[in-house]
Order: C-alpha cells, then structure tokens, then sequence
C-alpha cells in the first residue's frame, strides 16, 4: 500500500472546483508526483467530480434525479432533461467496456441465480458487516447523507447487488449498466460533498483526502468478489474455473462502469487475492462510525422475524467474519448458537449441495432465516420499475 504520508501534496480543490456552502475551498490534498497517476489510492474520477461540483453549485441535482427516475434499463435512451454537459458525459461511458464478454457475463448470471442462498449470507451478513471495519468506507458512509438512514441506503445498495445478479444484468433489457452509472454519479458527488462536512474532515485518515478513490472501490470490490469466492473455497461450495472466471468477468466489468481504471482492475482471481491481503486485510479497524453502522444493519433485522435470536445473528457474523471483527463490534456471545452454526451450517450445504442424503437437524433453521433475510434485503430493496438511487445533495445532517 502506499505510504501516504511520504507524499508531496498539493491543494487539488481549485482543480476540482470543490467550494464549500461557506465559499470556501477545502483542501484537498493529492501528491503532485507522476506516481500518482499510477496509484488507485490517488486516482478519483476527474472529470465527473469536477463536472458535479458545478451541478451541486448550481443547484441542478434535484430536477436531475427526477429525470433520472424514468432511466433504468440498459438501452433506454439518456432522459429528457439532463443538463447538456452531463448528457455528454453519460453518452461516453454509459455502455459496456469494449472487453466485456457477454458470454461469460451470462454463465455468471447463472452462477449467481444457483448460488443466491449463499449469496445473500456472504454478501448480506458478510460483506455488508464487513464494510463497517473498512475505516474510510463506514466513516464516508456515516458522515454521508445516507448515513443517517441505513434502512434506506441498505436497500439502495442492495439495488446494486439485486441489478448485478439479475439474469439479464448485462443484456440491453438489464439494469446494471444504468444503476452502476448513477451509483458512480452518487460517489462524485459524496467526493464533493464530504469534504464540506466538519465532522467527516475530522476524521478522515489523511486530512482532507478526497473519499472513494479507484483504490477504495478496490477494497470494497475485495471485501464482497474476493471474499465471495474465498468463502466459496471454505465451504466447499464447487466451482469449476470458467465459473470462477465467469464471476471475476462480472465483477471485473462493475468495477470499470464504477469507474475504476482498467489497470488497476485484478486481472486473475491470483492478482485479487494478492491485492486483497495487501490492502484489505491489513485495513480493517474498528471506528465509532463503523461500530454505529454495524448496530444500525443489525438492529434493522430486529424489526422483522427472522425467526432467530440477535444471539445467533451476532454468531452467525462471527462465523462468517472471525471473533477478532465480532469483538471489535461489540456483539455478545451466544454459546448455544456458536455450536449449533458451526455443526449446523456446513451440514446444511453438504444437504443443498446433495453431498448426505438426509436433511440434517436445524437445516430449517438455517432455511428459514436465509429466507427471512433474502425476503427482507428484495422487500425494501427490489422495485420492479425504478432503481431507487438518487444523487445526494447534502450530508448527514446534525
Ligand atoms: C453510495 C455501491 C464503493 C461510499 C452508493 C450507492 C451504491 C453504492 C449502490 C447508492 C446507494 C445510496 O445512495 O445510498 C458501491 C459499490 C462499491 C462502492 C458497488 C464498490 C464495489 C464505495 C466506497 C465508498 C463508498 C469505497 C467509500 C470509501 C459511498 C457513500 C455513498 C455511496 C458515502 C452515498 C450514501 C448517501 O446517500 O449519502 N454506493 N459503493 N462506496 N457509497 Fe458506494
């Protein structure tokens, strides 16, 4: 990982035409080196975030969701009523990379509709309570707009994850290309905004680094693909390589309509891993913001049965996560349910995956809390018509 602190750094705020509500430029700092331009941690999305700075200014962003409310499939033509600039902008990137493989995009389709159960626990009790140990991920989130609604930004994200594995994602009557754009609108604008919040700046690790580089969508990506097929691999869930390709293709091609530079975009689930250990795992720390979040994600669940206790919830992230992540959490022990996951859960795989012939004992348990889990993430976050995601305008206010 880069070693920031070594850095040349200077104000890159004018360049981005960042100005604060005071009228002041924040300061951003970024390395005035050549390296830069080489290095993830140092690379944002110029151009758009110079372009939603103006917008933000301008006060355009409202009358710019509403059209975008009507822009959801892949190939409905760009709305009415985008201010000029940003329809050029959208027209340029607004499609699949010229390496996309459609035919390994649809063998991943059909990977993630035989593999949803599993999914939605890596993902949904995984990856997602693992993103409040990511420092600058739950601390952008939390000083973000939506960091004072998680019930409502959880299901925005879960858009994402609910688009990226649809059948079609990637087909003209898909939506992941739409959704992955708008998502990268809201990640340009959070780069204004954020800077502007007192208490993100307070805490944010370099001061005054700019949040979401190529190199955090890196670690995030990490903390949900690389970590997917890790576990894959723990719980001996078969996958073959061109499945394993197929799903790296999938996310290879997210990451780049995220914006993320086709070269900094692991070329070999071999490369993921090695940049996963590098800056990943070395990464995660527990933080007031991440701790919040994480009771937040877990009491939304408190509101709808899913017929198990909050004891074998906080188990249930232990075993996906480690103790080392349930403690910084501060999630209490459930001895009861340690034993019956840890006995319970890998016997309910070896039943799904036809390797013993008899359901073992709590695999309803485990049948019906994925459900109850599944049927929670696609109630508040699947809309037939619209993709929920909406560009933000402000902070977390307070
Ligand atoms: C918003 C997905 C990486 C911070 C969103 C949204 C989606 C999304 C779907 C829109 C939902 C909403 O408006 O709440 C992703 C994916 C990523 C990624 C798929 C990488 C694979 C990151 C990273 C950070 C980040 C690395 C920070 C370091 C945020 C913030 C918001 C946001 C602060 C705005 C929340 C608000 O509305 O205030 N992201 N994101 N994201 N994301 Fe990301």
């Amino acid at each position: 990982m880069s070693n920031l602190s070594r850095r040349n750094l200077l104000s890159l705020g004018a360049a981005l035409g960042l100005v604060g509500a005071t009228g002041a430029a924040p300061a951003l700092a970024a390395p005035s080196s050549k390296a830069a331009a080489n290095d993830p941690w140092w690379v944002w999305d110029d151009e758009l975030d110079a372009l939603m700075g103006r917008l933000l200014r301008d006060d355009q962003i409202p009358a710019i969701n509403t059209a975008m409310g009507s822009w959801v499939n892949n190939n409905d033509s760009l709305p009415e009523g985008l201010p000029a600039e940003l329809a050029d902008w959208l027209q340029e990137v607004n499609k699949l990379p010229s390496w996309a493989d459609q035919e390994k995009l649809r063998l991943a389709a059909d990977l993630n509709r035989r593999w949803d159960t599993y999914q939605f626990v890596v993902y949904g009790i995984g990856s997602g309570i693992m993103s409040t140990v990511i420092p600058r991920e739950a601390k952008s989130v939390y000083w973000s707009a939506g960091g004072a609604d998680m019930q409502d930004r959880a299901a925005k994200t879960f858009t994402f994850g609910y688009d990226l594995n649809e059948l079609n994602a990637f087909e003209p009557d898909g939506q992941m290309v739409v959704t992955a754009n708008k998502t990268r609108l809201v990640h340009a604008a959070v780069r204004n905004l954020l800077p502007q919040s007192a208490h993100w700046q307070s805490v944010a690790d370099e001061p005054y680094r700019l949040p979401i580089s190529n190199g955090d969508i890196l670690i995030t990506f990490h903390s949900l693909g690389t970590f997917l097929r890790k576990k894959f691999q723990e719980w001996q869930i078969p996958m073959t390589p061109e499945e394993e390709e197929a799903f790296l293709h999938m996310w290879q091609v997210a990451i780049h309509l995220l914006g993320v530079r086709d070269e900094f975009i692991p070329k070999t689930w071999a490369e993921a891993e090695a940049q996963s250990a590098e800056v990943l795992t070395p990464l995660i720390a527990p933080t007031f913001e991440g701790r919040e979040l994480a009771e937040d994600l877990l009491g939304l669940t408190a509101q709808v049965d899913l017929g198990v206790s909050r004891g074998f919830l906080n188990e249930f992230v232990r075993y996906v996560l480690n103790d080392q992540i349930g403690d910084w959490l501060n999630l209490k022990r459930d001895p009861a349910s340690k034993e019956f996951i840890r006995n319970g859960f890998p016997a309910y795989i070896a039943f799904r995956e036809g390797l013993i012939p008899v359901a073992p004992a709590g695999f309803y348990v485990f049948d019906q809390f994925i459900r109850a889990l599944a049927m929670m993430f696609l109630n508040k976050g699947a809309s037939p018509t619209t993709t929920p995601i909406t560009i933000p305008t402000g902070n977390r206010p307070g």
